[in-house]
């Protein structure tokens, strides 16, 4: 049966059908949906009753996996409300309050270097009738064409630092010794280019803290001047979840975050893979061409493949 790629967003975001992903695709198929998801930005797949394993075996088509932040051995993470027992765990725990971050416009992994490529997201419990609870996107991309041409230039050659902590502040919930020492600030460009189709992209989110060399509080207005602008109903997507919909996006083009629900009343957990980035966007202070590195590991990699 082949692919068929519906766009169902203004500028991105796209439902694909025709595929079973419990089942192990042909080259040519993953090759098809990394195309789309470069057009698209984020992909929808329903009714995907994955398995762990089979989520991990799929995403690892895409590249090297991320490990569960909290566990080394795994690369598929539940995110969601439960105890490991299945009940509702306190709204107000620790645990609660560092997922609610999700909750903030943001990219994954934006406290590594090398941010996280691409992320998938399976919702596996997920109760028909729970009210809110949606997952929104916003197209970077377009919002950053749509820029003045001098806002453009200005934020050409900046760098920030992005902190965890920053997100975590919100939230209420701050970073413990080991968590701080494991996750410290890190630099992004604030416009990067994108590895696979060389377009340039701002990257902000609320792990944006400060612009190197500008005080705090100007480098807050930018960010939220940026992400004003970049969150307005035109740019953005939301997704409402029904059980076994499995969403695909890519952080190099969209930020995203999860709304609201009555936590202390539906369950709600989503199993996340992330494929991790080719490598860090900052090094020695100055911003890397990431489109440039990108085809020059391609290369390689078709090399060795020749050579074999
Ligand atoms: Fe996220």
């Amino acid at each position: 049966m082949p692919l068929t790629v519906k766009r169902l967003g203004r500028t991105f975001f796209a439902e694909v059908s025709g595929v079973d992903l419990s089942q192990r695709q042909s080259d040519a198929t993953i090759a098809e949906i990394r195309a789309a998801w470069m057009e698209h930005g984020v992909l929808l797949f329903r009714d995907q009753k994955l398995t762990d394993e089979q989520q991990e075996s799929y995403a690892r088509r895409f590249g090297d996996l991320e490990h569960n932040l909290r566990d080394d051995t795994r690369y598929v993470a539940p995110l969601g409300n439960l105890n490991p027992d299945g009940t509702i765990r306190d709204p107000n725990s620790e645990q609660s309050r560092f997922l609610r971050a999700n909750q903030l416009w943001h990219t994954d992994s934006a406290y590594f270097a090398a941010p996280a490529m691409l992320s998938f997201l399976n919702g596996r419990v997920v109760m028909p009738e729970m009210e809110k609870g949606e997952t929104q996107w916003c197209d970077m991309l377009a919002a950053y064409e749509d820029l003045p041409q001098a806002k453009k230039d200005e934020i050409e050659d900046l760098i920030a630092w992005h902190d965890m902590q920053t997100s975590r502040k919100v939230t209420g919930r701050k970073l413990d010794e080991v968590e701080r020492e494991k996750w410290p600030p890190v630099l992004h460009r604030m416009v990067r280019i994108h590895e696979e189709t060389g377009k340039k992209i701002m990257y902000v989110g609320s792990q944006a803290t400060c612009v190197v060399g500008w005080p705090e509080a100007k480098s807050r207005k930018l960010f939220i001047e940026l992400m004003q602008h970049a969150t307005q109903d035109k740019y953005v997507f939301e997704h409402k979840w029904s059980q076994w919909d499995f969403v695909c996006w890519d952080n190099r083009r969209v930020c995203h975050r999860q709304r609201p629900w009555d936590e202390a009343k539906y369950p709600r957990v989503m199993y996340r893979s992330t494929v991790a980035g080719t490598g860090p966007d900052v090094i020695d202070g100055k911003g890397v061409d990431e489109y440039a590195r990108f085809q020059a590991l391609k290369s390689k990699a078709r090399e060795s493949v020749a050579a074999e």
